[in-house]
């Protein structure tokens, strides 16, 4: 069986990370998103938040599931079986920094990191983007399903008063 994990903040998903979840689920037998809590970001959804999103927008997809981890991505992967890594890559600025994390975690645990190229018309998409472009009170239903959508401007809301 071929099981593969998605990693990433997920703070919160956007159609950029759906893309790569509904095309990694087509190609592999499992797919887990793993939502891991990164210490050089801080974050506007709990990680338990994150989770129930992510469950409500992937629920379609029979052969996804959801966790989380903190800790190395390859410690997850080892209690997992999981020895394959799937990450989208949107442009040329991605590509330095995720190289590096997929030659660490290469030979951290043999772990193998497989890029995806993002849909052209995510390309520019991302969770800091969205949560930007809402803080200001701009319209972000074309980047993440309305479910999402509406939890963002309520959080972003809540922080404001
Ligand atoms: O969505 P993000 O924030 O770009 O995802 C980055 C993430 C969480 C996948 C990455 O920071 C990560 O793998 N963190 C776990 C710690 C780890 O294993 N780091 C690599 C070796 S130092």
């Amino acid at each position: 069986m071929s099981r593969v994990v998605c990693p990433g903040s997920f703070d919160p998903i956007t159609n950029g990370h759906l893309d790569i979840i509904e095309r990694a689920s087509s190609l592999f037998d499992e797919v887990v998103i793993a939502v891991l809590v990164n210490q050089t970001k801080s974050s506007l959804f709990t990680v338990e938040e994150r989770i129930e999103m992510i469950k409500e927008v992937t629920a379609k997809y029979k052969n996804v599931r959801v966790d989380s981890w903190s800790g190395l991505l390859v410690d997850f992967c080892k209690s997992n079986q999981i020895n394959t890594i799937v990450k989208g890559l949107r442009a040329v600025s991605d590509f330095d920094y995720e190289l590096q994390m997929s030659q660490v975690n290469l030979q951290l645990q043999g772990v193998e990191t497989l890029f995806m190229a993002t849909a052209p018309s995510h390309s520019f998409l991302s969770s800091s983007l969205v949560k930007e472009i809402a803080s200001h009170g701009g319209d972000v239903s074309a980047y993440m399903p309305a479910a999402i959508v509406s939890k963002l401007k309520s959080r972003v809301a809540s922080k404001k008063s």
